[in-house]
């Protein structure tokens, strides 16, 4: 070899080792440490010494995540082991039975019971995959199929940057059982993203993820923002441990994204407190789960205890009280929605789903409800999930239903709330109302739209009909001019109930810059694309002078999205709206939005780092700023404290060199004042 080839391969080896590193950081952490120029810069130099280098390269180089052809069928593969089902405890009682069961079966054995242990963890609702290693290098991957044959969808998972393509210190031969799945926050900007582009969005995240990893491109893939969650092993050659959570703790040791919320229990009061501890926050995660999965740990057990049919004994999946229900659909009714979309809704016979009747559900927009194939007449299945708006999932059994049954209800030629033509701008898939300005269904909309993100308290769909129907307001913004007085002069309205809501319309002027922006109902600025423009420009003035290709810029924005809100933006319409608002005295300003300059943290500056035990990033933010702190990404000499967690990186050595002080997630949770239900920060819910 040549000195310089030699310099060469040292480098490339040095480049994939740091760009392994920033990976893991950045997909599996959560705590990216360098930005995402200086990550390409690293990748683009190791391009180009494989370029000018073409030995060197191999198949787990980090520039070999995507590039294969498109195939043209996936190939069947046997799996190693068979990847099995869950047996479901639907509560206590069946949780506590499967307890008991196991503990007699293994007596039955012969076995000491000993102290059994129990290991809980999140049911992801994803698509389970298999990933086989061998040497440490990533040489399979494959879809569950029926258990014993998969298809192998090798391509599409390299393309998954939380999956490590190399191991190091892995054994000849380790397989690892995961979920792929798509994280909420990801889906909700891949939705906003299409919709923006005119194109149909997609149902859920589960189907998304599993209809990505089954595209022949892996381009495809590629594109989308899947993730995994890892739970365990299959086949293992040359490495043992006696129990399960020994396995996870090995795997996310060596790069796998596994959840750092596994519990270890003595007791099955303690498994149960888990179960439901999970229940309870499953709204506020960025994915979703439809259970939690109860494993005995000890593996020696779990092999005694053996399967039945194809269900191992020695775990179970509590699974959530049911958010669906199957009911009929009477009828699908149009309304126009705050962008002149028509918006189908669904009439249904009124049924129980998740302790609430239903009579009403949302079937999306008009691209959903062709793709879903619904009829009037159909057995429909409807969803409840937290207090979101329930919705139609799709007809029970299609091939059953009579054939007389009418075709998919089309949008109606004329809006049904001003009776103005509709129309298909540019051939596109909507149609929509063209009445921007005055079809009172869209002002409608954008009222309520408005009162719900501003979270203005007391202020119910009724009385925005009513306030619009009256003439007393024409707009949100006319919500700041209501007096006590002009509310009074109202049927039903008191002094008490109009000073009431006079106070919470004023008080809403306190919402940050993040939310007012989201609040205009601008198309393409959904609550995540709101808070990265307000992240990325901090203030109304800046955004209103940023380019089209500034917007690009900002995380989540593509081009046709970008191009929509520019557009809006520019508008002498909305300029003038957006005046009027500041004339108000709303904010315009990101920074000095979140903190009542009072609260223990008022004027301090915290850096976060690593994980945090109990705290999700976003929680702790919230709860800084609501305590009147800053988060800032990088420690400086103006950093006050950084709060660090597990695998805290280098971060931590900056603050050690500038003498920060650290806080654990104790030390932080000792300066914030006490809160019942963190609530990780999500939109706000419709009303
Ligand atoms: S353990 C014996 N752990 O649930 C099966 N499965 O109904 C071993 N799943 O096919 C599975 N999260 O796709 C396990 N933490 C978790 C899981 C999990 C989701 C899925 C998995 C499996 C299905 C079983």
């Amino acid at each position: 070899m040549s000195t310089a080839q030699g310099i060469a391969a040292e480098r490339v080896a040095e480049l994939r080792r740091q760009l392994d590193y920033h990976n893991h950081r950045y997909y599996v952490l959560d705590d990216p440490e360098i930005s995402d120029a200086e990550y390409d810069a690293l990748l683009n130099e190791l391009r180009d010494l494989e370029a000018g280098h073409p030995e060197l390269l191999t198949a787990d180089s980090p520039t070999q995540r995507v590039g294969a052809e498109p195939l043209d069928k996936f190939e069947q593969v046997r799996h190693l082991q068979p990847m099995l089902s869950l047996a479901n405890a639907r509560n206590e009682e069946e949780l506590k039975a499967w307890v008991l069961r196991s503990e007699r079966y293994l007596a039955r054995q012969g076995v000491e019971l000993g102290d059994v242990r129990f290991v809980t963890e999140p049911k992801i609702d994803g698509l389970a995959i298999s990933l086989v290693y061998q040497n440490g290098l990533l040489v399979r991957g494959a879809t569950r199929g029926n258990g014993e044959i998969g298809e192998d969808v090798t391509q599409n998972l390299r393309t998954i940057r939380a999956i490590p393509l190399r191991v190091e210190g892995a054994p000849p031969l380790l397989e690892v059982r995961g979920e792929v799945y798509i994280p909420l926050s990801a889906f909700a900007r891949l939705n906003e993203e299409r919709a923006a582009a005119g194109e149909p969005t997609y149902a859920n995240p589960r189907n998304t993820a599993a209809g990505s990893i089954r595209q022949l491109d892996p381009q495809l893939a590629a594109s989308r923002p899947l993730s995994i969650w890892c739970y365990g092993v299959g086949a293992v050659d040359g490495l043992e441990f006696d129990t399960h959570h020994e396995w996870l703790d090995w795997l996310r040791d060596h790069g796998f994204k596994v959840s750092r919320e596994v519990g270890l229990h003595d007791t099955v009061d303690e498994v149960v407190a888990a179960c439901k501890a999970w229940e309870e926050r499953r709204d506020r995660l960025d994915f979703e789960i439809d259970g939690v999965v109860v494993k005995v740990d000890d593996l020696d057990l779990q092999r005694q205890l053996g399967v039945v049919g194809r269900e191992p004994r020695g775990a179970i999946a509590w699974k959530f009280a049911p958010t669906t229900a199957t009911t009929t659909l009477k009828q699908v009714l149009w309304n126009v929605g705050r962008t002149g979309h028509m918006v189908p809704a669904a009439v249904l016979e009124p049924v129980q789903v998740s302790g609430v009747t239903v009579k009403l559900a949302t079937l999306h927009n008009e691209q959903d409800l062709r793709r879903k194939d619904v009829r009037e007449g159909d057995e429909v299945i409807v969803m409840r999930a937290g207090d979101v708006i329930p919705q139609v999932i799709s007809p029970t059994a299609k091939a059953q239903r009579a054939k007389d049954r009418g075709p998919v209800p089309e949008p109606p030629e004329r809006c049904p709330a001003c009776g103005t033509p509709t129309i298909k701008p540019d051939d596109g898939v909507w149609t929509i109302c063209p009445n921007r300005t005055g079809c009172p269904g869209q002002v409608f909309q954008a009222v309520k739209h408005f009162v719900g993100a501003m979270d203005i308290d007391g202020l119910g769909e009724e009385n925005v009909r009513r306030f619009l129907s009256e003439g007393l307001i024409e707009s949100f913004a006319d919500l700041y001019d209501l007096t006590v007085d002009r509310l009074t002069a109202l049927d039903g309205f008191g002094e008490v109930s109009a000073s009431n809501l006079v106070r919470s319309i004023e008080e809403s002027k306190r919402q940050p810059f993040h939310l007012v922006l989201y609040a205009l109902g601008i198309k393409g600025i959904g609550f995540v694309n709101a808070r990265n423009l307000a992240r990325r420009f901090r203030s109304m003035d800046a955004l209103l002078a940023a380019s089209e290709s500034d917007l690009t810029d900002v995380e989540g924005m593509g081009e046709i999205m970008a191009r929509t809100v520019h557009e809006t933006l520019s508008e002498e319409r909305t300029r003038a709206l957006i005046e009027r608002l500041r004339g108000y005295g709303l904010r315009m300003e990101e920074e000095g939005a979140a903190p009542p300059a009072e609260g223990p943290l008022a004027g301090k500056t915290l850096v976060l780092t690593g994980t945090l035990p109990n705290l999700t990033r976003e929680e702790a933010t919230r709860r800084i700023e609501a305590a009147g702190g800053k988060v800032t990404a990088s420690v400086s000499k103006r950093t006050d404290y950084l709060v660090a967690g597990e695998d805290p990186g280098s971060k931590y050595t900056k603050a050690q060199e500038l003498g920060t002080e650290v806080l654990d997630e104790d030390g932080l949770l000792a300066m914030l004042p006490d809160e019942a239900a963190p609530a990780a920060e999500a939109p706000p819910r419709r009303r």
